[in-house]
């Protein structure tokens, strides 16, 4: 088998994988620990509600954007044609999947037509392009500009995937310089950059370590869906001789930090980056919770991709299932637009968090916050709130 044949197999199989139940992280997103405050009385109608909001600083119609996915490939083409076209119909932006061939492609090589094709076909989509933090330690920013502009892409996303790197058998686990060459790239590329995540989150740690590095964004993409350990350590234990990686990744299984709770770092560790939230989000009123934690945007991977390999009707009908949930949330939380349930708990959380941050400090205790079931916000450590929830074994951080 050639490398190109390997690598057109392994896309093949990380797609399967992903539509794999066994390899999602379902019920660890932290999104079920807590629930929207019911507005009986809303003092608007259902029509006034708007999606509108805001994205990189500009005016866009909806929160929402299909998050990077496989690239590279002709299988992949036809997904990624399907979805850009529909993402531009209804106003939600879209990320591409990794375009590491792209950097070794030559002029003549098909790679670079598929992405010229998916541009031309949606030539007002919101588009991101995508490479992983591996690829741009030691790459000269030209050659990621060139990415860029093959699919006038309006931002580029980087991603984090370490914990994939040490389950794949032909991973690359090498992040030395990651963050000055993420520096650098913020610096001298001519759009905005992303930060994202693959299914693992941020820590409040990672995140303070990115402060005043240039992010745009960062797209925490935490645990709660798709696992790359759980792909991974699936594929191992069909690889002769990875053996290893099979049982380990049994081990991290659910390795990561909550959807919800990376957010809620995001919004305390770098308030001036935009937040927007991917990971196990499967629902238009998963979207409002993350939205009421913070989240300027809202992405979906694998549902997004369970659709569209369905065709264009079934994908059109399930966006328009997203947008309808997250139009219901907004107006039974008396909110006319996404905006204003995000102001409106960002005020909630601040003063929770300023009066458990001054209690914990009298304590002794380290500092956490999260919502309660009942509805409320009350503070804790992350650690007792995390393992009292549902599906949270250990502590992860
Ligand atoms: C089939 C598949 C391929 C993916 N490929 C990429 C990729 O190339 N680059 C990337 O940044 N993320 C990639 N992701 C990760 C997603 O962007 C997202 O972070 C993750 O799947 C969590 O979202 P979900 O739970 O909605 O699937 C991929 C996800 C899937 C399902």
């Amino acid at each position: 088998m050639s490398r190109y044949e390997a690598f057109v197999a392994r896309k093949r199989e990380h797609i399967l994988r992903a539509l794999d139940d066994a390899c999602q992280a379902t019920g660890l997103s932290g999104l079920d620990d807590f629930e929207l405050e019911h507005e009986a009385l809303p003092d608007i109608d259902l029509d006034e509600v708007t999606l509108a909001s805001r994205l990189l600083g500009q005016p866009a119609p909806t929160p929402f954007y299909v998050a990077g996915m496989t690239a590279g490939h002709p299988d992949a083409a036809k997904i990624n044609r399907l979805l850009a076209r529909a993402c531009e119909r209804r106003g939600w932006a879209m990320g591409v999947g990794s375009q590491r061939r792209q950097l070794s492609a030559t002029r003549a090589d098909a790679e670079l037509d598929q992405w010229a094709q998916l541009r031309a076909e949606a030539p007002a989509l919101v588009l991101f392009g995508n490479i992983g933090l591996s690829q741009i330690i030691g790459t000269p920013i030209h050659y990621l500009q060139d990415l860029v502009t093959s699919i006038r892409a309006q931002a580029l996303a980087v991603h984090l995937n370490p914990l994939q790197e040490c389950m794949q058998p032909e991973g690359t686990p090498q992040f030395r310089g990651g963050r000055a060459a993420l520096q650098a790239l913020c610096a001298e590329l001519g759009v905005p950059v992303v930060l994202k995540e693959t299914g693992c989150g941020f820590s409040a740690r990672t995140l303070r370590s990115l402060e005043g590095i240039g992010l745009a964004a960062v797209d925490v993409s935490g645990l709660g869906g798709t696992h790359w350990g759980r792909i991974e350590g699936a594929r191992a234990a069909n690889t002769p001789g990875a053996g290893m990686q099979a049982q380990a990744a049994e081990t991290f299984r659910n390795w990561g930090v909550s959807t919800a709770q990376s957010v809620i770092h995001a919004r305390s560790t770098l308030p001036r980056v935009e937040c927007w939230a991917s990971g196990g989000v499967r629902s238009g009123l998963d979207a409002a919770k993350l939205i009421a934690l913070g989240a300027e945007r809202v992405g979906y991977a694998r549902p997004a991709l369970e659709a569209a390999l369905a065709g264009e009707e079934v994908l059109d009908r399930w966006m328009a299932q997203q947008e309808h949930e997250l139009r219901i949330a907004l107006f039974c939380s008396g909110c006319i637009d996404p905006a204003s349930l995000r102001l409106r708990h960002a005020a909630m959380m601040a003063n929770t968090y300023f009066t458990w941050r001054r209690h914990s400090r009298e304590r002794g205790n380290p500092e956490g916050f999260c919502f309660s079931k009942s509805g409320s916000l009350a503070g804790m450590t992350q650690g007792t709130r995390l393992r009292q929830a549902r599906g949270f074994p250990r502590s992860r951080e």
